[in-house]
């Protein structure tokens, strides 16, 4: 058997790891030949591609990035028909003698995964976003990584916060989901943690800052970048489009910071966290996932099952149809958000 494996969407810390543990099984065990395309889609189309084998993932797991590269380029031209760019990446698989694909991605790869396997290329998804916002799965890789490195910012600026009584906004990423604000703000105990899914009046914001001052302590606040104030319906979006034609988010904490210090009289300072998230080493936890979801892939090529996505369950990597897992958004429920807002003001 000949498997191709692919990487599109943001890079999420684990993915190396995923290659490497899909390969020494697939490859050692199961006997396939595995080929990895470079820079996702570009690599796929432009026939870029390196095998891959035990030498080629030598000690991988612990790398950040991935060694394949990743991009935003969608395997079918803007604008083109989609029975056309369908009938383009069956041809190319065949022309590379495919069995099969490995797509390692989150909400948007999935949803190609899926369309690619009811077309006619069999498919299977690795799931991967540090935002933690895919169905069918309890966790991501990637996302552990995020909330630690997010937890250590917070922890930072609240010593040099506290030192000058000053509040501290801090912006992580999460453009629909705020999984990564929530975790960070619980495990460096936040006195906000601002999400998109439930949005704050500025008014309440500034209720919780003062309320923090009149204790003696200075604020954190951490707002995940998709994070709306009550009453603007839209987030706060920089200009231009990202790589899949959506406005691009990020900006909330400088916008966010003068409305406080305006509000409370307090001197607010914004920090936007970035890409500093996503990058480095991933945890052990991430490493571990990471690589027990590659074998598990490898797995369900052996035993046919295509179209289907390796998502953790409790402690278990199952293979989930992919119906259940595209398009749906797994967004932070309002229960979690009361066991965060325990900490606010
Ligand atoms: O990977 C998802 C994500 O982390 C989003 O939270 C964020 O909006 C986006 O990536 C940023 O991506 P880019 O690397 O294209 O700027």
């Amino acid at each position: 058997m000949r498997i191709g494996v692919l990487c599109s969407g943001g890079d999420s810390p684990g993915m190396n790891a995923a290659i490497r543990g899909a390969v020494l099984r697939g490859v050692d065990v199961h006997g396939f030949e595995m080929v990895g395309f470079m820079d996702g889609w570009r690599g796929f189309h432009e026939g870029d591609r390196i095998p891959l084998d035990r030498a080629a993932v030598r000690g991988l797991s612990p790398l950040g990035g991935v060694m394949l590269g990743t991009s935003r380029v969608p395997p079918f031209a803007r604008g083109s028909d989609p029975v056309e760019g369908l009938r383009a990446v069956r041809d190319r698989a065949a022309e590379y003698g495919l069995d099969g694909l490995l797509l390692i991605g989150g909400n948007g790869t999935q949803t190609v995964t899926s369309l690619l396997n009811e077309g006619g290329v069999p498919t299977i998804g690795l799931p991967k976003t540090i935002d933690n916002d895919l169905g069918g799965t309890d966790y991501t890789f990637g996302f552990d990584t995020a909330v630690s490195i997010a937890s250590e910012a917070i922890d930072r600026l609240r010593t040099t916060g506290e030192s000058h009584r000053r509040c501290m906004v801090l912006e992580v990423m999460g453009r629909d989901a705020g999984w990564i604000a929530l975790h960070a703000g619980m495990a460096a105990g936040a006195q906000v943690s601002l999400i998109p899914e439930f949005p704050e009046s500025i008014e309440q914001i500034g209720e919780w800052v003062l309320s923090v001052r009149d204790r003696g302590r200075s604020s954190l606040v951490v707002v995940a970048e998709g994070f709306r104030l009550a009453g603007v319906d839209r987030a706060v979006t920089r200009e231009g489009l990202d790589g899949f034609g959506r406005p691009r988010l990020g900006g909330v904490a400088e916008v966010l910071a003068p409305l406080i210090e305006q509000r409370t009289g307090i001197e607010t300072r914004a920090t936007v966290l970035g890409h500093v998230q996503r990058g480095g080493s991933p945890t052990a936890f991430d490493r571990v996932l990471a690589t027990r979801t590659g074998i598990a892939a490898a797995d369900a090529v052996l035993a046919g099952q295509w179209g289907t996505m390796a998502g953790l369950r409790g402690d278990r990597i199952e293979m989930v149809p992919l119906e259940e897992a595209v398009g749906r958004l797994k967004t932070v429920p309002p229960e979690r958000y009361e066991e965060a807002r325990l900490n606010f003001g």
